[in-house]
């Protein structure tokens, strides 16, 4: 087990490059299933939900290569429809791997996934949207079985708009017969993402960004070299650490589009904000002021991903905030570990009030989760003193170069064993 050593209080200046976002990143390459050519991905976070889904993929026969940022992989050789459950459990996203795996071979196993623990995540509208597509599921033992004769174009409508149910019903569509449309899609970037992706590969999707997906069966898919669009958590717990520890900041590779509802929020704490073509620069040098309100919604509304950092940032800030968490039931365990370092936080159901006090202390916590655990690092390098953020495993499987990064900013944190 390893943890981090912070010592806070050091402004964060510099530039860091956004990498590829990685919820766009495994998605696409649960896709590559779907093709019997050569895809080449590129820009890719090194973190260990990318490993695990090409471990996942090396599993399955596929034959995928990490090598300078770019992941390339040849699934021609795919003979193996079972995800095992060590595998599975590693990663809530291979369950994206039914829809795509379904579609090569007609069958498909794979234990109930794992992820990050922050409610209950069931993968229901999964299964639903799969059967109306004419897979036949079985579950059982904690394992999801599938089975097919073909797959067949169909009308799916979901009853909430379900990031991943949206991409695995996509992947199992584009060569399925006839047509398939989904309505009450979920239209966040990542999804858009896929469908160009997807096209570019030979489907015709079209729809994704507004809530009706048409995907059109084809019969076969070619190869592609791809560059997924860039990392709008990544880069916005940069910008919400930055306006923490004070200093100024260049993102490079970055969407602000992608951003704009933390941007706003940034802006009304008192943060400098400009954006130029791919870059956007933030700077901060007073104390930061409350916000009153941040709730979490569906893309355009400020992202649940987000959610933890910038309660870290109302921590500080003068005055009283009220976040409101809709997307999941348990994304406040952090809120404890905050409180540990002298934040002023209560937690009521989905919402936490803070009320700003000027400045948190260091202290050893825990990361109980991949999000939580980066808004602990970044109040740690705000806060006065010496932290230890320990289980730092789930902060690495979605952040690549994390402390390199922040050490080229100007934060003292290094990695030890426990
Ligand atoms: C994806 C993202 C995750 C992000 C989330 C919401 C990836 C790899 N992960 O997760 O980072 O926090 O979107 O933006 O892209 N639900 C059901 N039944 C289902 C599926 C979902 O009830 O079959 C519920 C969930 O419990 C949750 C809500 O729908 O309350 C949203 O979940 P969903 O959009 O599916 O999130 P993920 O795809 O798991």
């Amino acid at each position: 087990m390893e943890k981090y050593i912070i010592n806070g209080e050091n402004k964060l200046s510099g530039t860091v490059e956004v990498q590829s976002a990685k919820n766009s990143v495994l998605p696409i390459l649960a896709a590559t299933v779907l093709t019997d050519e050569k895809v080449t991905i590129c820009n890719v976070p090194e973190i260990t939900d990318v490993r695990n889904m090409i471990r996942i993929l090396n599993c399955l026969g596929c034959r995928s290569v990490f090598s300078g940022g770019n992941v390339t992989i040849e699934s021609s050789c795919a003979d193996c429809y079972e995800i095992p459950r060590e595998l599975a459990h590693e990663l809530r996203s291979s369950v994206f791997l039914l829809g795509s795996v379904i579609s090569r071979f007609h069958k498909a196993k794979i234990a109930y996934p794992g992820g990050c623990d922050i409610g209950l995540r069931p993968v229901d509208l999964h299964l639903t949207g799969l059967k109306k597509l004419g897979v036949r599921i079985k579950e059982d033992n904690g394992y999801i079985s599938c089975e097919c004769d073909k797959l067949t174009g169909n009308e799916i409508m979901l009853d909430c708009p379900s990031v991943g149910a949206t991409e695995n019903i996509m992947l199992a569509a584009v060569k399925a017969e006839g047509i398939t449309t989904i309505e009450n899609a979920a239209r966040e970037p990542e999804i858009e993402d896929l469908q160009k992706f997807l096209n570019r590969i030979g489907a015709k999707v079209s729809g994704a960004g507004t809530g009706t997906i048409v995907i059109r069966g084809v019969e076969k898919l070619g190869g592609c070299s791809y560059l997924p669009i860039s990392d709008r958590i990544e880069a916005g717990t940069y910008l919400i650490g930055t306006a923490m520890c004070g200093g100024e900041i260049t993102l490079t590779h970055a969407n602000a589009e992608l951003l704009s509802s933390l941007l706003h929020k940034l802006r009304e704490n008192g943060c400098k904000i400009r954006i130029k073509d791919d870059k956007i620069y933030l700077k901060n040098d007073r104390r930061l002021v409350s916000v009153k309100s941040v709730e979490t919604q569906p893309y355009p509304g400020f992202p649940t991903d987000l959610q933890a950092q910038m309660t870290a940032l109302c921590c500080i800030c003068s005055g009283n905030s009220i976040i409101t968490e809709n997307l999941f039931e348990t994304r406040f365990k952090y809120a404890p570990e905050l409180r540990k370092m002298g934040a002023d936080i209560t937690v009521i159901g989905r919402n936490a009030f803070v009320h700003g006090v000027p400045k948190l202390k260091g202290a050893t916590v825990v990361a109980h989760d991949l999000r939580g655990g980066a808004a602990l690092v970044i109040a740690a390098l705000s806060a006065e003193g010496r932290s230890e953020i320990l289980d730092i495993s789930h902060i690495d499987r979605g952040y690549s170069g994390f402390e390199y990064k922040l050490r080229a900013l100007g934060g003292d944190i290094v990695r030890a064993s426990v």
